[in-house]
């Protein structure tokens, strides 16, 4: 397996995402249809991924405070497409989940046409994670996911949330599927990140990431 751990070449990088997410980072705009984006300036960081995935935790753990954006224990928590940005570089956009079975049906044909129109058609999106809950591997909404993304051509990473929750033999044989999942995915990123907002675990190498592509 490649090491995903960051190597002493890679500490300017590391450096790079910390200072990235250092900066105060606040909330932009809200918004549940595509007619009130903010205007396409800065490039776009996009994390999305099944209800209750971990998107809105991961984005408080990358930025440092615990409630910039809204979590819940219960899915379907973040309901409209969410902006955040600090004074100068990305914005990062958070998402609302797919496949909440208990949404009404309008709610998820709503939820899934803003979240598929967004990630088609945002010019300025540089990068979409896809996150995926590291005991639940890869679920058929994920897939329609990936096909869009791979037929739009828009690059998008893997990442696994709640790694807390596995033991490690586990979560390198779900990262191993995971990498062959992605072998004939043609805007995939080869690597996967695996992640925990909980103990921090593949932050500092998601902010550095994050900050190399502010700085392409
Ligand atoms: P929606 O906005 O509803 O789509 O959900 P979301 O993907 O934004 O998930 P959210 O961040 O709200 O987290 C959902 C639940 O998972 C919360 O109870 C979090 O505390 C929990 N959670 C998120 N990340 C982790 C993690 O890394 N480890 C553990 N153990 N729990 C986590
Ligand atoms: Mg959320």
């Amino acid at each position: 397996m490649p090491d995903a751990s960051p190597g002493h070449d890679d500490s300017w990088r590391i450096e790079a995402g910390r200072l990235l997410f250092a900066r105060p980072w606040h909330f932009v705009l809200g918004t549940p249809t595509l007619a009130a984006l903010p205007e396409p300036s800065e490039i776009e960081i996009a994390f999305a991924g099944r209800s209750n995935v971990g998107k809105s935790s991961l984005i408080n753990a990358l930025v440092g405070q615990k409630a910039l954006a809204r979590t819940s224990n219960t899915p379907g928590r973040t309901q409209e497409l969410n902006f955040f940005a600090a004074d100068m570089g990305p914005m990062i956009v958070d998402m609302p989940g797919y496949g909440y079975a208990r949404a009404s049906k309008k709610l998820i044909r709503d939820w899934t046409r803003l979240i598929f129109a967004f990630l088609r058609g945002r010019a300025n999106l540089r990068r979409v994670y896809l996150l995926i809950d590291a005991r639940h591997g890869i679920k058929d909404n994920d897939r329609k996911t990936l096909d869009l993304l791979d037929k739009a051509a828009v690059s998008y990473q893997i990442v696994l949330t709640k790694a807390d929750k596995l033991k490690p033999p586990a979560l390198e044989d779900i990262l191993e599927e995971m990498r062959r999942a992605l072998v004939k995915r043609p805007a995939a990123y080869p690597e996967i990140v695996a992640t925990s907002a909980q103990t921090g675990l593949g932050i500092e190498l998601l902010r550095a990431e994050i900050a190399a592509l502010a700085n392409e």
